[in-house]
This record gives C-alpha cells, sequence and structure tokens, in this order.
C-alpha cells in the first residue's frame, strides 16, 4: 500500500529519523510532506535525504495559520495519488529549559496539535500519530511492580511546585483530544508517552546525554543536578521511538484512540550514566559536581511496555552501550552539528 505521510517537526530527532525509516526501502512508494520551524533543529538532520524526490520539506510553523493552509492545500493536491494518508504531529516545544515557557507551550503543543488535528481530519487522513510524553506520569513515574501502565491514575505535580509541569499537563490534554477524535469516528490514532529519547544528530546539548558528552568535551568535567544523586532514567534511541510510531501507524487494531508507553527497560542512574560516556571517551576518574535542584523531577521513570509489544510487534533495537557509543563517536568526530 502506497502511504502520504504528513509530519510536522520532521527535522526533530524523531521527525528525521522517520524520514530515514519510511525511504529505508530505494523501491518504496510512500511519500512525505513534512515541515519545521527549525525552533529546535535544523535542516541538517535531513540532508542525507532531502534530494529524494519523495521527500518534499517546508520551512512553516505549526503555528502560523496561513502556512498551514498552505500545507493543507498540498497534501490535498497529492492525496488521491496514495491508497492511505497518516499525519503524524512530532512538532513541540520539547527541550528542558523550553518547559518551563508556558504560553509558547501551550500554544504549540496544545492549540496547535489540535489544528493539526482538525486539519487531518478535514482532508481526510486515516491516521493521526500524537506524539505525547512519559512526564505525564510526573512524581509517579515508576512502582513497587516495576513499570508504570498507560491506565495507571496519576498525581501530577502542579504549578505549585513548578512551571515546568505545563508540558506534560498540555501533553496530557493532546491525548484527550486524541481519544474524543477516534471515539467520534473522525480518524484512527493513538497517542505516544515517549520516555527520555535521545539521538547522535541531537542538534544542541541540551538533554542529558549530549550535555554530559558536550560537558566532558568541552570542560573536562560536568555539573549536574544535585537530584542526580539519586535519579535513574531509561533512554529511548530515536531509532526506536519512530520504529514504535510506525509499528503503531501500521497496525490499526491498535488505533483505538488509547496510549502507549514507549520506552526501554534499561534503567541507569544519572551517576553511572555520566561515568559510562567518560569511560567511552577514554576519561579515567571523571570530575563529576553537583549544582542546582530541579523540583518536579521524580526519582525513577520506568514505564512498561507490555501494551505496544502485545498489540505491536514493536521491540527496542538500539541498547544504550551502543546507542551512546554512536553518540561519543558524533561529538568527538566535531558532528554535535549534524
Ligand atoms: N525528546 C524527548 O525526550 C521526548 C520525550 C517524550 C516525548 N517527546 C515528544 O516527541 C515528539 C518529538 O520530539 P523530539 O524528541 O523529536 O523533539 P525535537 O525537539 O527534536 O523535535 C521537535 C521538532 O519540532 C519543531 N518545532 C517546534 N515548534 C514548532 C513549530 N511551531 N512549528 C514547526 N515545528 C516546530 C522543532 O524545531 C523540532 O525540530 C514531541 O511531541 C515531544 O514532545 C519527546
Amino acid at each position: 500500500m502506497s502511504t502520504l505521510y504528513a509530519i510536522s517537526g520532521v527535522t526533530g530527532m524523531t521527525g528525521n529519523e522517520l524520514v530515514r525509516q519510511i525511504l529505508a526501502d530505494p523501491d518504496g512508494t510512500d511519500h512525505i510532506l513534512g515541515f519545521d520551524n527549525f525552533y529546535a533543529s535544523s535542516i541538517d538532520t535531513v540532508s542525507d535525504c532531502i534530494d529524494d524526490p519523495r521527500f518534499e520539506f517546508f520551512e512553516y510553523d505549526l503555528n502560523n495559520d496561513s502556512e498551514m493552509d498552505d500545507f493543507k492545500n498540498r497534501i490535498l493536491a497529492l492525496k488521491e495519488q496514495y491508497q492511505e494518508l497518516i499525519y503524524i504531529n512530532c512538532a513541540a516545544v520539547v527541550h528542558t529549559e523550553h518547559f518551563y515557557h508556558v504560553n509558547e507551550t501551550f500554544e504549540t503543543n496544545v492549540v496547535s496539535m489540535k489544528k493539526f488535528l482538525d486539519q487531518a481530519v478535514s482532508v481526510g487522513a486515516q491516521k493521526y500519530i500524537n506524539c505525547s510524553t512519559s512526564e505525564v506520569y510526573s512524581m509517579n513515574s515508576w512502582n513497587e511492580h516495576g513499570g508504570v501502565r498507560e491506565d495507571d491514575f496519576l498525581t501530577i505535580s502542579d504549578a505549585e511546585h513548578s512551571q515546568r509541569t505545563s508540558y506534560a499537563v498540555g501533553k496530557l490534554l493532546t491525548e484527550f483530544f486524541m481519544k474524543d477524535a477516534v471515539d467520534n469516528g473522525l480518524i484512527k490514532g493513538c497517542s505516544i508517552r515517549f520516555a527520555n529519547v535521545y539521538s547522535k544528530n541531537e542538534r544542541f546539548p541540551k538533554h542529558i546525554i549530549p550535555f554530559i558528552i558536550n560537558s566532558f568535551k568541552e570542560n573536562g568535567k560536568v555539573t549536574l543536578l544535585e537530584n542526580s544523586r539519586k535519579n535513574r532514567r531509561t533512554f529511548l534511541n530515536n531509532y526506536d521511538s519512530c520504529s514504535a510510531v510506525l509499528a503503531l501507524a501500521k497496525t490499526v487494531s491498535s488505533l483505538d484512540g488509547s496510549v502507549y508507553n514507549v520506552a526501554t527497560d534499561e534503567e541507569i542512574s544519572i551517576i553511572d550514566l555520566a561515568k559510562l560516556c567518560a569511560e567511552k571517551m577514554g576519561i579515567k576518574d571523571p570530575v563529576i559536581e553537583f549544582e542546582g535542584f530541579r523540583a518536579s523531577d521524580p526519582e525513577r521513570r520506568l514505564l512498561s511496555t507490555e501494551k505496544i509489544r502485545t498489540r505491536t510487534d514493536w521491540k527496542p533495537q538500539v541498547t544504550l552501550e551502543i546507542g551512546l557509543t554512536e553518540c561519543i563517536a558524533n561529538y568527538l568526530n566535531g558532528q554535535e552539528n549534524a
């Protein structure tokens, strides 16, 4: 079946790898219309695909109504040539420091997510994949049985604790829009709660893995938050975040409007992560300092992925060992801006 994909935030970590995986078969007949406003990425992340005629890129802003009308018209012009139309919303205000920008977070992650969903419905798309976040689990991101499940009740920290929670609350609201659209028979779709995603091509060293590698490289030491003395996390390579999106998109029975956790089981403390990076970078006795404290940061974030593993054939492929080696090789080769 030939599919037309409409992807927002296409040069971001998840979007750019989606392009690569969709176009992986050189004889494939799928086509991608993607856009990004380069809020947190650059065209370089898709430089290996940009000349492929099956991929069309546009510098558009999800929050700009007239640009979104142009995008809609481009979709309508192509739609009839494909058997299926799938919308994937990857555009979002994501990086740690931006979580505190509540107005921007609301506009992009909530209002424009909803408009993009409305557009998908209005052009007759069959499916919509909504990227949510495991941050919705907030302070209850793990339990005594191990991973939190999609139907566990949530206890969210609030504005009294941190503005940062607005990111999680906004994403949670998008899950309701998704479910409502499916329940009303407008489209098929689901929401995905990703764990911490990383990529060897991350442009800015904001997330913890590139931050650690970059700090060791530039300063010979790393300064972590006080929370890192205890905190543990799992890390999802963007190869696996994308393969999960595509596995769900291809499994119609999974697109019931509900939510899927997507993560690995490989939990590591942030201190051990820093030590592992140092070891891989050839640094003996790394200097690790602590400064600052982030409220509303759970000690662990461990997700049960039983639901997606039961309903699709997805499972993560990239171990932290392999993923970190690739990240470090990229950074040490001076390709961090790739
Ligand atoms: N990175 C993570 O750890 C993580 C974890 C959980 C969920 N998610 C979710 O997964 C999705 C994909 O995130 P990612 O990891 O690829 O992050 P990313 O920041 O690499 O990609 C997001 C992309 O959206 C673009 N963007 C932002 N605002 C835009 C706008 N107004 N118009 C057009 N493009 C815009 C950015 O430039 C960027 O390229 C997001 O919805 C995010 O909330 C990410």
